[in-house]
């Protein structure tokens, strides 16, 4: 079977494509990991026969050795991946000294991997440990969200108050709240593992003055915390400097107890 044809690269490719036309990937915004199993890999690669090896520039979790990552290029356009997936994504094999990833399809043009591999692995280790099922680290540029993260102190507990309290289904979504770093220089280590650290505890972090990740057991899960928190953030925005009607704490707790979900501590006063 062609992996070309695979429901992976048809998932990414509809995926990107939609996150291009919502505007939140601009030139070559935005990038996309997804661990797929070696049972459905050997469907379409009987055997591992490796293109060529590209050098990880950090070395990548025990749990990740010798698993398969389907990733979006650097440099690549989220409007191209549709139209050409084989040039635009790539199917690596992490090795087992976890230094290198070993190309199995895709990069038809010579390309690499994501820059931000590095936060996208080190996030996978993470949500993988946290829980067995997590496929998909997903990073974008949401104009809104990054709008409502210039507007606020980069302060977590602050930030998800205001989700919260500006829309009912922002606590039902992301109860555990979302991580914020601070604005770093993106593309390194550093950012990666003080994402992936957030990421110990909630599965949507924004990068400030820059955009977001989200993290989930498939596309739809990571799409969906990141698309609740960019409209959540065009209500906030649209709202600045008008609100009447905030939601009431007393609210947020129903919701909670309704869903029986365990909110971010301290975000929200129970009394
Ligand atoms: P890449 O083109 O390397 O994926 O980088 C895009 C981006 O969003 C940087 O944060
Ligand atoms: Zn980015």
């Amino acid at each position: 079977m062609n992996f070309l044809e695979s429901r992976f690269v048809k998932e990414v490719s509809e995926i990107t494509d939609n996150m291009y036309h919502q505007g939140w990937d601009e030139r070559n915004g935005g990038n996309i990991s997804y661990m797929i199993d070696e049972e459905y890999v050997r469907e379409y690669f009987p055997k591992d026969v490796f293109v060529r090896d590209i050098p990880l520039g950090f070395t990548a979790d025990e749990v990740l050795r010798g698993k398969y990552f389907l990733v979006t290029g650097t440099g690549k356009y989220f409007k191209n991946i549709i139209k050409n997936p084989e040039a635009n994504l790539g199917l690596v094999k992490i090795s087992d000294n976890g230094q290198v990833a070993h190309l199995l399809w895709g990069y038809k043009d010579g390309g690499k991997f994501t820059s931000e591999f590095p936060a996208h692995l080190m996030s996978h280790a993470v949500r993988f440990k946290a829980n067995p099922n997590n496929r998909i680290i997903m990073h974008t540029h949401p104009t809104y969200t990054i709008c409502m993260g210039a507007c606020l102190p980069a302060d977590e507990v602050i930030f998800t108050r205001k989700l919260w309290k500006s829309n009912t289904e922002a606590v039902v979504v992301f109860p555990e709240g979302v991580g914020v770093l601070p604005c770093m220089v993106c593309g390194t280590t550093e950012i990666g593992e003080a994402t992936a650290n957030k990421m110990k505890d909630h599965r949507l972090v924004t990068w400030t003055n820059h955009g977001i990740y989200g993290a989930g057991n498939d596309i739809d899960e990571a799409f969906g915390l990141i698309e609740t928190v960019e409209k959540t953030a065009q209500i906030y925005m649209l709202t600045l400097g008008h609100v009447v009607n905030e939601i009431p704490d007393e609210v947020i707790i129903g919701l909670a107890k309704l869903w029986n979900l365990k909110m971010m501590p301290g975000v929200i006063e129970e009394k």
